[in-house]
């Protein structure tokens, strides 16, 4: 009898984390890279974040639509319960929300923003990123600033600072917004700027320095101002930068990202990288955990049950500026 309570006890013991695990709702991660740095750090988070609430299975799409497409319909025929998806190509959306919507699956997209028309047409669709427009702001607030306090730095003494940007990948709602915004908010600040030239890197580091060497093979001293639509952009010009001798004695140059990545908060403490944008990775997990669990118990978010403000189905985590 004795023997026969031990075996049941051992059994329940056994079958309980798995039943436990069983419970929680399945969620479908679908990222579109796993080379990007910003994405890994923010999917780590997600994973973090997650444990013993969701019950993730992650995937990565390695800058391939229909490859994403095809694993999304995979997710659907392993019958998850919600779906979270960065997707390839923001426009191709449209096919992804559809398709959620057919098989009645909430769908959160994520860093990858959909046009709003997308998004407006499946009711249990979602998005969670940042205002791009606002990180731009932040940056050319924060080259103004740089400039207020180092007149010196402009290099010919001209009054108008000469800069070249790195932009990230075409159609991507934060390689244009950031572009756009960061120059309009250098010249509401009052700083007269000139771009003498402005490169797609794509948002690689690699692209980055290829890029920044070749712009300072033409340009050379001329350019006073590198901004870069993310960090690793600027982190590639840092080191192509370095390899003309820039940081080594006096010769410096600001240099500004987005992303707040941790390479990138190492090249602020060693004064190399001279700013960057928080591209909040933690909080855009938070909220894209919160949601889905909510979503996957059959709750829609309301002000009371969803910590994060939301507006017409898209929650914009803010971001704040980082320099040393
Ligand atoms: C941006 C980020 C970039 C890159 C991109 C991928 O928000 O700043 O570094 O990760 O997303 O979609």
């Amino acid at each position: 009898m004795r023997k026969r309570w031990l075996t049941l006890c051992l059994l329940l013991a056994l079958l309980g984390p798995l039943a436990a695990r069983a419970e929680l709702p399945r969620v479908g991660v679908g990222a579109y890279s796993g080379r990007d740095t910003f994405i890994t750090s923010l999917v780590g988070q997600i994973r973090e974040r997650g444990q013993g609430r969701l019950d993730l299975h992650i995937v990565y799409a390695q800058g391939d639509q229909n490859r994403q497409n095809d694993q999304v319909l995979q997710m659907i025929e392993d019958g998850v319960d919600v779906l979270m998806v960065n997707p390839v190509d923001r426009v191709s959306a449209v096919y992804l929300i559809a398709l959620a919507q057919q098989h009645g699956l909430p769908l959160i997209l994520f860093n990858r923003e959909p046009l709003r028309e997308d998004l407006a047409a499946y009711d249990r669709a979602y998005y969670v990123g940042i205002d791009p427009r606002r990180q731009g702001e932040l940056q050319g607030e924060l080259a103004a600033a740089y400039f207020r306090a180092h007149p010196e730095q402009d290099l010919n003494g001209d009054g108008i600072i000469q800069y070249v940007l790195l932009r990230g990948e075409p159609g991507h709602q934060d390689a244009e917004l950031r572009s756009l915004f960061s120059l309009r908010a250098m010249t509401a600040q009052g700083l007269r700027t000139q771009k003498l030239a402005e490169e797609t890197a794509y948002w690689e580091k690699g692209l980055g320095q290829e890029r920044m060497a070749m712009l300072l093979n033409v340009y050379g001293h001329r350019v006073e101002l590198v901004i870069a639509n993310n960090d690793d952009m600027a982190l590639g010009a840092i080191d192509a930068l370095k390899a003309a001798g820039y940081f080594a004695g006096a010769q410096t140059i600001p240099v500004i990202g987005v992303d707040a990545t941790a390479p990138a908060m190492e090249a602020i403490a060693q004064g190399a990288l001279y700013g960057t944008v928080e591209n909040d990775a933690a909080q855009q997990a938070q909220a894209v955990v919160e949601l889905a669990a909510l979503l996957a118990a059959g709750n829609a978010p309301t002000a009371d049950n969803f910590p994060f403000p939301m507006t017409d189905r898209v929650v914009y985590i803010p971001s704040r500026p980082v320099t040393q």
